[in-house]
């Protein structure tokens, strides 16, 4: 019997440089899909896979984050008065129990690995999940619940993972493959970044990760890798050997709304699985082109 996956960490600090100016004064998790930000996304389908305990890595000016998991007392008497009561549940619904959701600051920008080691005392020893809310995934069920079940089958170290062209392997963490069923990758190792000649495959880990606390132990050394960054990836190929570690080919697409046109689509993606606004979007997808 595995233990179950009951934590998740949200590495939430990045400056999303590449969407100024809307990020500014605006954490980039804050964007919005439709009605609701990229960082509800991930929390809903953290939630919908069992997590209890949610800790989110944030930096300066991330406060907005925080004040979205609050009450927001002004607007919920407004709309109280005012009889609205559907979305008074929106906003209401959204705010975790008292004690489930932390926070903790990365002080300084040293990379992924960092980010999760900065979230080790609220984990302690247990295995947990790591979501990065710039991958968005359209999945049901969600991405997380798929590894979960997949996790309570094979254990160890589990990441999502997708095929993409070779020319872009450099932009992802790669598997070095062992054994493949179509579904399940088991792999020997795994290289952040590598150049297209240098990957030993074309799966790439996209930001859904099933860790043993056991990558604790290298991300406590502080060594850094690719970019001169301390990776999680590293942390997880140092495990390799000890821990089982697979790569999984999840069910749904993966948004990468760290990009411009990864957002848009995801935004036209998430409009079209909607009642409310399928027909209109659609007309107005088919009236542009
Ligand atoms: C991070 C990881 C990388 C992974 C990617 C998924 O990279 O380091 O291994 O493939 O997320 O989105 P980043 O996008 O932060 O450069």
């Amino acid at each position: 019997m595995v233990k179950k996956i009951r934590k998740a960490v949200f590495p939430v600090a990045g400056l999303g440089t590449r969407f100024l100016p809307a990020t500014k004064v605006m954490p980039k998790e804050m964007l919005t899909i439709v009605d609701k930000p990229l960082i509800q996304y991930s929390v809903e389908e953290a939630i919908e896979a069992g997590i209890e305990e949610f800790i989110l890595v944030t930096g300066r000016g991330k406060q907005l984050l925080e004040d979205h998991f609050d009450h927001a007392y002004e607007l919920e008497t407004i709309l109280a008065k005012r009889g609205k009561a559907q979305e008074l549940d929106v906003i209401e619904r959204i705010i975790p129990d008292p004690g489930r959701m932390s926070y903790t600051r990365q002080r300084h920008p040293l990379g992924l690995g960092h980010a999760v080691w900065c979230a080790r005392q609220f984990i302690k020893n247990e295995p947990f999940a790591v979501l990065l809310p710039d991958d968005l995934i359209l999945a049901k069920p969600g991405c997380l619940k798929q590894m979960v079940s997949a996790y309570e089958n094979i254990g160890g170290n589990i990441v999502a993972i997708e095929e993409v062209p070779r020319e872009h392997t450099m932009r992802y963490g790669i598997l070095d493959v062992a054994e493949d069923d179509g579904y399940l990758a088991r792999a020997r190792g795994l290289i952040e970044k590598p150049t297209p000649d240098h990957a030993p495959s074309t799966l790439s880990i996209i930001g859904r990760y099933i860790l043993q606390p056991e990558v604790f132990n290298h991300l406590d050394k502080h060594e850094t890798g690719t970019g001169g960054e301390i990776q999680l990836t590293d942390a997880i190929a140092n495990t390799v050997g000890d821990i089982p570690f697979h790569g999984i080919r999840f069910e749904g697409v993966r948004y990468d709304c760290g990009t411009k046109s990864g957002f848009v689509a995801a935004n036209l993606a998430f409009a079209l699985e909607r009642n409310d606004l399928e027909a209109d979007i659609r007309a107005i997808i088919k009236d542009l082109v």
